[in-house]
């Protein structure tokens, strides 16, 4: 879904009609928000706090607060490198260093022309085949270097 095109106020109303019945939905509604959108316009905060009768603070912080929300879109492709004590001991470090060299962002960032978005994780219970990463959604162990740049590079996933 493109956010040029998407009519915000009447996404936000039907994502929320649908999980109205919820007790506390607010998880819930941001959570397919993002789904859809692929992250969380700022726009779309006071719609939600209107639409669940809270106030923009309360969406906002949660927003801010939980690390899977992202307030900007994402690359076309979203690497999550764990940074867990399980993965550091297996050197997920060196996967970050050497991601971050070969894109030329930091963690949190994407690269400029919108292909890759490099994110950390806090254990994705894959802990015995660490170095793990997530890659579009797949998981990924004993990863090594050259396996995430040629990942990276070729668009393999
Ligand atoms: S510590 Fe990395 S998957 Fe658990």
């Amino acid at each position: 879904m493109n956010r040029a095109t998407t009519d915000l106020p009447e996404l936000v109303r039907s994502v929320v009609d649908s999980h109205r019945h919820l007790r506390g939905p607010l998880l819930v509604v941001l959570r397919e928000i993002q789904d859809r959108l692929g992250y969380i316009d700022p726009d779309v905060v006071p719609l939600v706090a209107a639409e669940l009768n809270l106030s923009r603070a309360d969406v906002h912080g949660v927003v801010t607060f939980y690390r899977d929300f992202r307030s900007e879109p994402p690359g076309r492709k979203t690497l999550r490198i764990c940074r867990a004590e399980a993965c550091q001991a297996m050197g997920s470090e060196l996967l970050v260093n050497a991601l971050e060299q070969a894109l030329g962002i930091k963690v949190g960032q994407t690269t400029t022309d919108g292909s890759t978005t490099l994110d950390q994780v806090f254990c994705l219970g894959n802990c015995a085949l660490g170095p793990a990463a997530q890659i579009d959604g797949r998981l990924y162990g004993r990863l090594d270097r050259d396996q995430v740049i040629d990942i990276v590079r070729t668009g393999r996933s």
